[in-house]
């Protein structure tokens, strides 16, 4: 690995009070709405990050499977599309890093000249993809940014003059609100330079008992995965959560297109957060809101890339076009 650039802080000490301190104010924030709600940010610790990578291997969660089909299809067309001249392939938010190695292992086979650049706030997360990616995939560049998106896409803006390619895969961007989806491709556009290219990942609309299963599959996982959020409430901020009285429910929004995952408390009860010095009423059945995760018709894909600035240059769907990876250009 050519070195690992920091354009956040190194003080891993100091990283760690400042997560903690967000952690606690936007738990405490969201517990004092009148109508409650967590952060899906907040679901990825180890044991968040591990269950959701179950998820991607459980068949009710067709996002990821459709994904690899896209990928495994379409390679070709895609490693010819990007390959023009040097750039950065740079991923936000990389997975367990199967996605990344369909593209990577193709573009080498297109002798392309690039390197790859994952972009993660987390140090230890960082180190590991890249070690694997190198050790799996012979003759790899990778130069990994520690930060957030936008401060590691900043720095290769001032520092490479090579192309970028951003992939943001998986429909993470379907975790974002219409004008946060809005604000983020803006953004987007505003870091990169002309020419740049970007792949994202969008689930499409589709039936919906689809949905409903993706979001609450047969093993239970899913549930686990948003319960565990309290569980890290417990142990991180010395809260109490009775995680038995509290019930998974998924459902889909007609109207925003968005599956929305809530916990609602099967009784009235109380929950006491040490770090907050607060307790938190809940009443009998009572929703607090986990997470969106928004679904698109092609149409309203097209008209985010046409307001934010980008030229499409091509959707890539799996066999039953039930999600896009889509590929656009700044110009
Ligand atoms: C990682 C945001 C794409 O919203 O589908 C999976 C997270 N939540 N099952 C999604 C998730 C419940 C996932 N993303």
């Amino acid at each position: 690995m050519t070195e690992m650039i920091h354009v956040e802080a190194q003080d891993k000490q100091a990283e760690k009070i400042n997560l903690h301190d967000e952690f606690k104010a936007e738990v405490h924030a969201g517990l004092s709405k009148p109508r409650k709600q967590l952060s899906s940010k907040f679901f990825y610790d180890e044991i968040g990050s591990d269950l959701f990578n179950r998820i991607t291997r459980h068949p009710d969660y067709y996002l990821t499977q459709c994904e690899l089909d896209i990928l495994n299809t379409h390679k070709n067309e895609i490693a010819e599309l990007i390959n023009s001249r040097a750039f950065n392939l740079v991923e936000l938010g990389p997975g367990e890093g199967i996605k990344t190695k369909i593209l990577l292992n193709n573009l080498l086979n297109h002798q392309a000249n690039f390197t790859y650049t994952p972009i993660d706030i987390s140090t230890a997360y960082l180190q590991e993809l890249s070690t694997k990616i190198e050790n799996e995939i012979k003759g790899i560049s990778v130069a990994p940014i520690h930060g957030d998106y936008f401060h590691g896409l900043n720095w290769l803006k001032t520092h490479s003059n090579k192309k970028n390619v951003v992939l943001f895969l998986g429909s993470s961007i379907g975790n974002f609100d219409l004008i946060a989806t809005q604000h983020f491709l803006k953004h987007l556009w505003q870091v990169l330079n002309k020419q740049d290219e970007v792949i994202l990942g969008f689930d499409l609309r589709k039936d919906i008992k689809i949905l409903l299963r993706a979001y609450d599959d047969d093993q239970g996982i899913t549930k686990q995965f948003n319960l565990n959020l309290l569980r890290r409430i417990n142990d991180e901020l010395g809260a109490n959560f009775n995680i038995k009285q509290f019930q998974h429910y998924a459902t889909y929004n007609v109207y925003t297109g968005a599956m929305e995952s809530y916990l609602l408390s099967k009784i009235k009860q109380k929950v006491d957060i040490a770090a907050c010095q607060q307790s938190y009423l809940f009443d009998a059945l009572e929703p607090i809101h986990m997470e969106y995760s928004h679904k698109y018709l092609l149409s309203q894909i097209e008209e985010l890339a046409k307001e934010s600035g980008f030229a499409i240059v091509k959707h890539f769907f799996d066999k039953k076009q039930f999600f896009v990876d889509t590929l656009w250009r700044k110009e």
